[in-house]
């Protein structure tokens, strides 16, 4: 036994390595699964008891000649070359394909409706994606027993068994259905002129589909200062269509309802794909509707004590994913959160 031990260690202090692969020939030689040393250790359940512990620490210095060795090759590695020349770079070589990133649509879309919005004196604000009832409810003049209250629309979060649910008991915290929320923490801590838009994530517990997510993006404008009346409104509604869309774009205003404006519209722009002709985007009636609006409820105002007889505003808010659908022609509201880079790729310009 102690003779095979010997040879194994002349071989080892014999063994010369200047390759790669004659360090690889001497891992698999010596510390492989297959090597000798792998056999002596297999070999120590049958020796005899009393001889076992002498032949362990042999086997043991064995494996540690072994590792010492070839520690001593990671030169050779290092060096990086197999021929143990060093190597030199081949700059006529092709570069590798380097693909670059994209942006996602919804961020393509975000930064250009606040793009267009900042060119005509809006700035951007933020706040939390979980609200109390009031910034997201009582400040916007819902009154106790709206339906967009209900379980219906609305993530609760909370409640006795804690976590996110639509069943909770706690009502007070919820997942923000809109960015409202926003416009009422800034009325609530600056002065007017207020100008401001607020971009985010909004919650709404609705089956998910190819026009419904129970999350999507918003953006939504809010004015307020003496003076400003629905036709600013339009006006400024008008000039984002054309600079979103195209310049010939149309608008419409047709009457709606929302507890936090008054009078409230929602908006139609001419259909940016038939160009009016009729097709199923606009089912056949040349407008599709992009967003809602109306000037902010006198109620609103006080609810944030700003003066309501010295100041008025308008308000509107959007759908980033149905904007991007209609410039982009995205027929599925579920490829925006899917991830898939097929879709994804088709965005790099931007
Ligand atoms: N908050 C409304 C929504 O989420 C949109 C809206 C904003 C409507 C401002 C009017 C004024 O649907």
């Amino acid at each position: 036994m102690d003779d095979r031990i010997k040879k194994i260690i002349s071989e080892i202090d014999g063994f010369n390595a200047v390759t790669k692969e004659q360090v690889e020939i001497f891992r698999m030689k010596f510390l492989g699964k297959k090597s000798a040393l792998a056999d002596l250790f297999a070999e120590m359940k049958n020796i005899q008891p009393e001889l076992r512990k002498d032949f362990g620490r042999m086997v043991n210095e064995l494996k540690i000649k072994a590792e010492e060795k070839l520690n001593s090759f990671a030169g050779i590695l290092e060096a990086g070359s197999d021929s143990g020349e060093s190597e030199t770079t081949d700059l006529s070589l092709p570069a590798e394909p380097h693909e670059p990133g994209a942006r996602h649509p919804i961020s393509i879309v975000r930064r250009r409706i606040i793009e267009i919005f900042s060119q005509v004196g809006f700035t951007v604000a933020d706040g939390p994606e979980i609200e109390d009832d009031w910034h997201n409810f009582s400040a916007l003049n819902f009154p106790e027993n709206h339906p967009a209250r209900d379980m219906q629309d609305t993530f609760f979060v909370g409640g006795k068994g804690g976590g996110i649910s639509p069943a909770s008991n706690s009502q007070d915290m919820a997942l923000r259905t809109h960015t409202s929320s926003v416009q009422v923490r800034i009325m609530e801590t600056s002065k007017p002129p207020i100008r401001i838009l607020a971009p985010g994530r909004v919650y709404r517990n609705e089956a998910i589909s190819a026009r419904a997510h129970c999350f999507f993006h918003q953006v939504e404008g809010l004015y307020i200062d003496e003076g400003v009346s629905f036709a600013d409104l339009k006006q400024t509604l008008l000039y984002f269509a054309k600079e979103m869309f195209s310049a010939d774009t149309k608008i419409r205003l047709r009457p709606s309802y929302f507890p936090f404006t008054e009078p409230s519209a929602e908006m139609d722009i001419s259909c940016n794909i038939c160009r009016g002709k009729g097709c199923n985007v606009c089912k056949y009636t040349g407008w599709v509707e992009i967003l809602g609006c109306g000037m902010v409820d006198p109620n609103v105002l006080e609810n944030c004590k700003i003066d309501s007889k010295k100041y008025s505003g308008y308000a509107f808010g959007m759908g980033i994913e149905r904007i991007t659908m209609l410039k982009y022609q995205v027929k599925d509201l579920r490829l925006f959160s899917e991830n898939d880079i097929r879709f994804l790729k088709q965005f790099v310009s931007s």
